[in-house]
């Protein structure tokens, strides 16, 4: 059983698919009992959110824990007590840390230190639960997962990686397409093939060529050009994606049945036209909800052992 949940990679393909199992009965209502058992569960937040944040308190709530919410000027990580302190501490009054931080590293840290679970909120490397809904999404769309092909557009970011390796761990196929300078890491690379040793022929790498990424795809995905902390790239950011924008033209090249998928915020005008995640392609708003039920899963399991 894992013990944190900082990377997709500290969950078995086995995990996943019960995980996915339960947040299904979840989604359903057709689990009841109270598995955190007044337990509570801090949020510890560098970054703004709406989806994460809201969910997971609503996750904790209703699997009969507390939320406490800490934002970055509370708490100031490394600026005002270093990473290691508040693992401790929070460790003896709290049942697990969920926390979105800017330098994985600190995620890292706070795993090493703490005595109860972290759970990756989002970091600069991954974004796990995210991942999470995201299959789950597929799932209830296709009904299955074994080679459901989804096609990733743009910057290969935490949403991209975690993405692939959820994709890796349920059958389903990997592709990307990105501009010069924004593919994968080399370590990303070196992760993703290794969860795909078995099935090679399930990933590909299509260079610059959104066309040929999307081409035949059951599902079209993108996040935005500029993530937190970029800020000060984003004209830059602009000009390298302009090529990379999922607009109807793009989606088409891809299955009639195929969907669009997005964790949002969306920044629209950039990755995405204006209503483009409200036309009837789009899982996004079902990407979102699903957060709620596989967060329930994942809380359950790490935090109660069940
Ligand atoms: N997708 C996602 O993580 O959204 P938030 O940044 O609003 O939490």
């Amino acid at each position: 059983m894992p013990t944190d949940l900082l990377s997709m990679n500290d969950l078995t393909d086995g995990d996943v698919r019960d995980l996915l199992d339960a947040a299904a009965l979840y989604k359903r209502r057709a689990v009841s009992g109270a598995p955190l058992g007044g337990k509570s569960v801090v949020l510890l937040f560098e970054k703004p959110s709406l989806r994460t944040k809201v969910s997971f308190d609503i996750a904790v709530a209703e699997l009969g824990g507390h939320p406490i919410y800490l934002g970055r000027d509370e708490v100031g990580l490394d600026k005002r007590e270093p990473v290691e302190d508040v693992a401790q501490i929070l460790s003896r009054w709290a049942g697990a840390i969920v926390a979105r931080v800017f330098a994985h590293r600190s995620l890292v840290r706070l795993a090493s230190a703490a005595t109860v679970p972290v759970i990756n909120a989002l970091s600069d490397l991954e974004h796990p639960c995210q991942a999470l809904a995201d299959v789950l999404t597929i799932r209830e769309r296709f009904g299955k997962l074994d080679d459901v092909s989804v096609a990733y557009v743009g910057d290969a970011n935490n949403c991209a990686l975690s993405l692939a390796l959820a994709c890796a761990a349920t059958g389903a196929n990997f592709r990307i397409a990105s501009p010069s300078g924004y593919g994968f890491s080399a370590e990303a690379i070196g992760a993703i093939s290794s969860r795909f040793q078995h099935r090679r022929d399930a990933i590909a790498d299509h260079g610059q060529d959104p066309a040929a990424a999307v081409r035949g795809a059951d599902v079209v995905y993108t996040d935005v050009w500029t993530s937190m902390g970029q800020e000060e790239e984003a004209q830059l950011r602009r000009a390298d994606f302009q090529d990379f924008q999922v607009n109807e033209a793009l989606l088409a090249k891809a299955k009639p049945t195929a969907i669009l998928m997005h964790p949002m915020p969306a920044h629209y005008g950039e990755e995405v036209p204006a209503g483009m995640l409200a036309q009837h392609q789009s899982a996004a708003i079902d990407q979102a909800e699903n957060r709620l039920h596989a967060q329930k899963a994942v809380l359950r399991l790490l935090v109660a052992g069940e």
